[in-house]
């Protein structure tokens, strides 16, 4: 079986995890600051860097954080995974959902323009497969309107921007480190802000509400048992253990985006005759390719997709579009995000994938298009 997609690791994670066992104290420790402050050194940034249990609740304490509460807006791709939307519902908020580009699949940003009411507070662009958002336009509708900007980047790690890292620059940005990312902590998250103000807040909300800062910690022999909870909060910090993965994952996180660039532009390659389907614009040099998303047209998504499983290749459909669940059901009219729904398919992309595989999956596919006589013969 192809699986379409996997998470790597090996010894070196399991030496970190031996540390952290050794160390006694599976909770908040010193793995989970140094992987705070190796994600910055990646980034390229001194922003603040605070870890979380996963990518959702990365968004909730996100939105959480700046204040989103029942009444307010929150404008959202519906092409996206459940998960961005739920982040808002969890904090009471309503998502909005907008269109996206036909070709790229990212946020339209007119379109959240037209949505923009007195109740937006925040919008979140999703950087859909490890493709960066505009963001340059997004960060101008915060500066025109104080709407704050939440990127879901959960894709996104290591991708450029404009020649900068996604989360070295903008206003919050949320990262994701679960099992099939292109960088895992077993399950973990990221948030990435330079807002100070933020950052404490998080912090606090992170652990229960509990204010670090009135324990005045000066000697951990004398560690005070005094503290305040002064907010609502959650429990949602990294453990040192998810931490400890994570240490040894970003030390090999370029040679797994490496692979996955070449991956792509082979299955560029092996696939750039086939007339049945649309491959996504080739920029894979740049960006941290999350998917290998392919357009299968003239309806024929659901038979390739059953042929190549019979054929024991995995695939995915990412995403359902959020508009399509009954949870967000209403009067909700996105037709490029439903065309895109009908024709996409992910295939297999991940760092354990052999160029044979490619080949197998692309041999299976132009095989499919052959025997249904729809080859083009012109190319
Ligand atoms: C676009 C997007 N947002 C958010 C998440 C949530 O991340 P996590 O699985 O770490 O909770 C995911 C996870 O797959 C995702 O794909």
């Amino acid at each position: 079986m192809i699986k379409s997609s996997r998470g790597c690791c090996g010894a070196e994670e399991l030496a970190e995890v031996k540390e952290a066992f050794e160390y006694g104290y599976f909770g908040l420790a010193y793995k989970t600051n140094e992987f705070e402050q190796e994600l910055g050194n990646y980034l390229g940034t001194n922003r603040f860097v605070i870890t979380v249990s996963t990518g959702t609740n990365a968004l909730h304490l996100a939105l959480d954080t700046i204040g989103i509460k029942e009444g307010d807006e929150v404008i959202m791709p519906s092409f996206t995974f459940v998960a961005t939307a739920q982040a808002v519902v969890m904090c009471g908020g309503k998502p909005v959902f907008c269109e996206v580009n036909p070709v790229t699949f990212l946020i339209d940003v007119e379109d959240v323009k037209k949505k923009i009411t007195n109740h937006t507070k925040a919008i979140i662009p999703v950087h859909y497969a490890g493709r960066p958002c505009d963001m340059d336009a997004l960060m101008r509708i915060k500066e025109e309107t104080g709407i704050r900007i939440v990127e879901d980047a959960a894709h996104a790690f290591g991708t450029y921007y404009e020649g900068k890292k996604i989360g070295s620059f903008g206003d919050i940005t949320c990262f994701s480190f679960d099992s099939i990312k292109v960088m895992t902590c077993g399950e973990g998250g990221a948030i990435v802000t330079d807002d100070s103000l933020f950052d404490d807040l998080s912090r606090q909300k992170r652990l229960l509400g509990i204010d670090r800062k009135t324990m005045h910690v000066k000697d951990w022999k004398k560690r005070s048992w005094v503290y305040d909870v002064p907010t609502l909060g959650y429990r949602y910090h990294m453990s040192n253990i998810n931490a400890a993965i994570g240490l040894a994952q970003i030390k090999k996180v370029d040679k797994f985006i490496e692979r996955r660039r070449e991956l792509c532009h082979l299955y560029d390659w092996e696939l750039r005759d086939v007339a049945g389907i649309e491959t996504m614009p080739d920029e894979y040099d740049t960006i941290t390719p999350f998917m290998y998303v392919i357009r299968v047209k003239a309806g024929r998504r659901n038979k390739l997709k059953d042929y190549l499983m019979e054929h024991d290749i995995e695939s995915g459909v990412s995403y359902i579009p959020c508009h399509h669940f009954s949870l967000f059901q209403g009067n909700v009219n996105l037709p490029i995000t439903d065309a895109i729904y009908e024709e996409i398919l992910c295939l297999p992309m991940h760092y354990g994938l052999s160029d044979n595989d490619v080949q197998e999956v692309a041999g299976r596919i132009w095989e499919f298009f052959g025997s249904e006589g729809v080859y083009d013969t012109e190319i």
